[in-house]
């Protein structure tokens, strides 16, 4: 498995000696690996299908266990963080774009609301012009969507949560060249923030040159 980064900075995730083996007579699919991401930039993880990719992502969140101090997050050790309170910073964006029920509207409020948080109009509108969608599909029905339509949501909803790293698993896999550079486009507008992000994917040609960091 690959970062595209040789990079020198500040790291804001470091996987340390990380092993994962999901049974014991079976070897392990994560090996004594090492990799520091750096802050504020949305870096590719590329590699083969079955490398772990998707194993890796679901450690940085822990939907799997990682062992303790194997990954650390802003220095501290991941296993020590109430999942809940990781979960609020490390927010998870899957292959195929999750909807709610409702409106558009409805689905970028969810996360906040579960805070008692309410983003304001602008909000919501800026959420929306992060991922090239315009405001007025606020009031839609969101299962009226298109497959790219409904992924960027899926994208805005998560950053509607305020997340300091954002893990997305081949967000584009299922979409079409068009929607897929949409996507890549709002991807590489958040490099910048302060928002370090994740996006892993088989291939490096999934990836246009202008996403990859
Ligand atoms: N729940 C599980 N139980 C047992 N083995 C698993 C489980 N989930 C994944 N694996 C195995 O771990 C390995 C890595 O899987 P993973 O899904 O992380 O790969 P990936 O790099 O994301 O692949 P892809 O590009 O196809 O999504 C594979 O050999 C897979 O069969
Ligand atoms: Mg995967």
């Amino acid at each position: 498995m690959l970062s595209d980064h040789q990079f020198q900075g500040e790291s804001h995730i470091e996987v340390n000696n990380l092993t994962l083996q999901y049974h014991s007579d079976i070897p392990p699919t994560l090996d004594h690996l090492s990799i520091a991401f750096p802050k504020a930039q949305i870096t590719a993880v590329i590699g083969p299908s079955g490398c772990g990719k998707s194993t890796l992502l679901r450690c940085l969140n822990r939907l799997l266990e990682p062992p303790p101090e194997s990954i650390f997050i802003g220095g501290k050790d991941l296993t020590t963080i109430p999942v809940l309170e990781l979960r609020r910073d490390v927010s998870m964006v899957l292959q195929a774009a999750s909807i709610f029920p409702g409106t558009v509207r409805d689905n970028l409020l969810f996360g906040p609301t579960l805070t008692q948080q309410s983003p304001n109009p602008k909000e919501l509108s800026q959420l929306l012009d992060t991922v090239h969608l315009p405001t007025k599909i606020l009031d839609s029905d969101a299962s009226q969507l298109s497959g790219g339509q409904a992924q960027r949501v899926s994208i805005a909803r998560a950053l509607a949560n305020k997340p300091k790293v954002l893990l997305l698993d081949e967000p584009t896999s299922a979409l079409d060249p068009a929607a897929t550079r949409t996507i890549e486009k709002s991807l590489t507008d958040l490099n910048g923030t302060d928002l370090s992000g994740f996006s892993c994917s088989p291939s490096m040609r999934d990836f246009s040159k202008g996403f990859t960091t």
